[in-house]
């Protein structure tokens, strides 16, 4: 695995209908940080992250992937390293099997047959689904699907793991699983979503987008427990948190 940093520098973009989504975003990932990043809907949270890999290009601005400007000619090679997980999983899975949808990436660079395989039950492992690996993509549950979506991912062995919402449709046990598989990968990590106590759980730092501006950038123990802050950007304090004052009152 490489070790990986971001810059993003004064990114801007312009959907085809002139709706500007992002306005004027600035950040730097230093490697292995984790980052959260939230906002209500709409806030530019998914456009952002299409950003990072490159599905959306910059209508003004810049991203830096260890100081290799994002561009369509080195696409192939930046990718190599993300591990993405889109917001839809229907997006991600394309084939007739689990299996299939797995082993693509790796297959796509060249590994293996054995290198393959292993690969792929061991990332079914990781997000406990390998009894589904002979299942076609379209019967499974949402929450299934996105399980699915993330072992895509880190077949991979990326290093480092850019995820949309991974959380939205997983059971208790599903999620905590992710949650404990996030916490063991040291590398790069962005996490957009709206589970403020996953968030708790897996990222130092939190970025705060609002229409398609960042209005918080620190850590996540100063934004996430600062009431006036999530209010004005229309979130709630993470439900681990609301308990804590309901019991202190
Ligand atoms: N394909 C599109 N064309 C035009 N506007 C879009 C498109 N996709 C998203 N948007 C708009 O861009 C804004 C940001 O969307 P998105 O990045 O999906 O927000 P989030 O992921 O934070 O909910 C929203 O107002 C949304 O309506
Ligand atoms: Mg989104």
């Amino acid at each position: 695995m490489n070790k990986i940093n971001i810059k993003v520098e004064n990114l801007y973009y312009k959907y085809t209908d002139n709706y500007e989504a992002l306005k004027g975003i600035n950040f730097f990932l230093r490697e292995g940080e984790s980052v959260g990043i939230v906002g209500s809907n709409g806030a530019g949270k998914s456009t952002l992250l299409l950003q990072l890999i490159g599905i959306l290009l910059p209508t003004k601005g810049n991203i830096f992937i260890n100081d290799n400007i994002i561009n369509k000619k080195n696409l192939h090679i930046i990718r190599k390293d993300i591990g993405f997980v889109f917001q839809n999983p229907e997006d991600q899975l394309f084939t007739t099997s689990v299996y299939d949808d797995v082993a693509f990436g790796p297959r796509n660079y060249k590994l293996d047959k054995d290198e393959v395989d292993h690969r792929v039950i061991n990332s079914l492992k990781k997000v406990g689904i390998e009894d589904l690996k002979d299942k076609a993509p379209y019967r499974l549950s949402g929450g299934q699907k996105n399980l699915a979506a993330i072992a895509t991912a880190i077949s991979m062995n990326p290093s480092i793991l850019i995820m949309d919402e991974p959380t939205s449709a997983l059971d208790p046990r599903a999620r905590r699983r992710l949650i404990n598989l996030l916490n063991e990968f040291n590398y790069t990590k962005i996490i957009a979503t709206h589970d403020l106590d996953m968030v708790l759980d897996t990222c130092e730092r939190t970025i705060i987008l609002k229409n398609g501006k960042i209005v918080a950038d620190g850590l996540t123990k100063d934004i996430l427990m600062d009431e006036k802050l999530m209010d004005l950007c229309e979130l709630e304090l993470p439900l681990s948190i609301q308990g804590i004052k309901k019991y202190s009152l």
